[in-house]
Parts: structure tokens; C-alpha cells; sequence
């Protein structure tokens, strides 16, 4: 079945990236020109997904805003032979997909945000695309997971080995080898103590998963420290059913909810960025020389 529905949560806190969260939501932080979640809006349009509801929270309506026409500046722009360009690419926000938008009323965890999306997804598969996770790559890394979906017909998750003294800020994923770069997934422990830890396989933004994942998140209870849902607890009871597999993406995944990985991810883009990519550069030669 071809998966057209994704969603992206983007209505958590985002304290560790504080005081700029404060009235400017994580997710609209900027990579050199665009906000962090128009990036993923059209990593889900390159993979072939149509329809897309955004999880938000009170405070967050300029990502409404971002993805809707804006009458007066397009106005201003428009004719005008030296600002087409910048025309182009404002109109294009709010022609991207179908985006639709819910609030998750209370910050009770991304399994709780996820719950938010069940009369939308209704009773298809769909893709989670976690809010402050860019992932660049030139085959969009959520169409990588759609199809292993589509190939073992089970949810499956987007994973990255990582450093293991990180492990215990992600999760940690027992794992068996079944095509190329995709594993069968038999348990998940959420943020492990160092002995937890199963392998250095973690889940980074992106999943795919089968609508019977709601009742599953139903049944999960609040973790007793941080009182949030995890998704990853209801993703594991998929794994102990033989229900879930592992995709080792290709893609450079930036982490927009923490100071470091904005700052990665704006100086890799920007080295990139066919406007200012080669004065980016030569700035960057000379600024190291002075370190
Ligand atoms: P995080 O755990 O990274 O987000 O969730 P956070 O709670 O904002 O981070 P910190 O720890 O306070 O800095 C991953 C994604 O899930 C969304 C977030 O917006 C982020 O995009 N999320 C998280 C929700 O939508 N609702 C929640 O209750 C929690």
C-alpha cells in the first residue's frame, strides 16, 4: 500500500534550546534560509507523500502562518523582475502539500502527540517525521523507510549507529541483519543506562508505522520520571511481535533541538547553499587559520 500521510510532531518545549525557543518555535529555527520544518515538509513531498498534519502546541501558529499564502508580501514581490526568485520561493511555502494542523493540548510526550493524529491517519499505514530532525539526503530518507514498509509489510524505524557515551540520550535497539541495510528489530530500550545498552543502533526522525500502533500507545503508560508517552515504548511492543524493522539510512541527519546541531547544520548547508556557498567557504578558510 502506498503511504501518503505523514505527520510531524512539533509540539514540545524544547528546553535545550533555550531562550530562542522561547517565542519562536524549535522547529522554525532557521538553516541558513528556510525554516528547520519547511526542510522536512519537502523532504515528506520528495518521497511522494501527499497529505501531512503538523502536531503544534499554544504558541506555535506562525508555522501555520509559514505554510500559507502571504497576501501583501506576494503582492509587493511579484512583477518584479529583480525579486522573482524570492517571489518563487515564498509562494512555494504554501503550495508545498495538503497541510493540515492539530494541537496537542497538553506537552505529555511524542507517543501522546502521536494519539493526536488518529482520525487523520485512519486506518493506513503513515510516516512520523520528528519536528527538530533535518535529514538531508538525495533520496528523501522517510521514502527510504516507505519502501521497506511496503517490502515486509511491518512499521519500521530510521536508525544511525552512534557514539555509544550518546546512547543513553537516544535509545538502543536489539537488532538481526535481513537485506543490505535493513534489520529485524527484536526489543528498544528508551534512554539505557550505559549496561542497558543492546547495540549502538538508535532512532533518529523518522519511522514508518502501521495504524494499530494507537492502540498500542493506548496501553502505554506514562514513564513514571518524566510522566511523558514514549513512542518508542509502543514501537517495542511491535518488536517483541516481530512487527518492526530497522532502515541504516543514507543521510546527514541534524539535530535542530540542540545548540550544536543547528550550528552543524547551518554551516554545512550554508557551504553548500548556491548563493553564498564559495563566500562561505573562503570566510570559514580564514577564520580557522586565526584558531
Ligand atoms: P523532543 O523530546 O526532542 O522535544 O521531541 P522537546 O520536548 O521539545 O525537547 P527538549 O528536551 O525540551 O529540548 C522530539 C519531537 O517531538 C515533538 C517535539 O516538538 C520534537 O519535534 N514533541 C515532543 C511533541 O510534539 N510533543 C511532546 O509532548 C513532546
Amino acid at each position: 500500500m502506498k503511504i501518503t500521510k505523514a505527520i510531524i510532531p512539533a509540539a514540545g518545549l524544547g528546553t535545550r534550546v533555550l531562550p530562542a525557543s522561547k517565542s519562536v518555535p524549535k522547529e522554525m529555527l532557521n538553516i541558513v534560509d528556510k525554516p528547520a520544518i519547511q526542510y522536512i515538509v519537502e523532504e515528506a513531498v520528495a518521497a511522494g507523500i501527499t497529505d501531512i498534519l503538523i502536531i503544534t502546541n499554544r504558541g506555535k501558529g506562525i508555522i501555520e502562518d509559514h505554510f500559507d499564502h502571504s497576501f501583501e508580501l506576494e503582492a509587493k514581490l511579484e512583477g518584479n523582475p529583480s525579486k522573482a526568485e524570492i517571489y518563487e520561493s515564498v509562494k512555494h511555502c504554501s503550495n508545498l502539500a495538503n497541510i493540515y494542523f492539530i494541537r496537542q493540548k497538553e506537552t505529555k510526550g511524542l507517543g501522546h502527540a502521536v494519539c493526536c493524529a488518529r482520525s487523520f491517519v485512519g486506518n493506513e499505514p503513515f510516516a512520523v517525521m520528528y519536528g527538530d530532525d533535518v535529514i538531508i539526503s538525495e533520496d528523501p530518507v522517510v521514502g527510504q523507510l516507505c519502501r521497506a514498509y511496503e517490502k515486509y509489510g511491518v512499521g519500521t524505524v530510521g536508525v544511525k549507529e552512534v557514539p555509544r557515551k550518546d546512547v543513553p540520550k537516544y535509545c538502543t535497539l536489539d537488532v538481526t541483519p535481513l537485506d543490505n541495510n535493513v534489520m529485524a528489530v527484536h526489543n528498544i530500550i528508551e534512554k539505557p543506562s550505559p549496561e542497558e545498552i543492546l547495540s549502538c543502533y538508535s532512532i533518529l526522525g523518522r519511522v514508518v508505522l502501521p495504524p494499530e500502533i494507537f492502540d498500542l500507545i493506548e496501553q502505554t503508560p506514562p514513564d513514571p520520571k518524566s510522566g511523558e508517552v514514549y513512542l518508542t515504548d509502543a514501537m517495542c511492543a511491535l518488536a517483541k511481535e516481530g512487527k518492526l524493522t530497522a532502515v541504516d539510512f543514507n543521510g546527514i541527519r541534524y539535530d535542530m533541538g540542540n545548540k550544536l546541531g543547528i550550528m552543524k547544520a547551518n554551516c554545512e548547508v550554508a557551504l553548500t547553499h548556491k548563493e553564498i556557498g564559495e563566500d562561505f567557504k573562503e570566510y570559514l578558510k580564514e577564520l580557522v587559520k586565526s584558531f
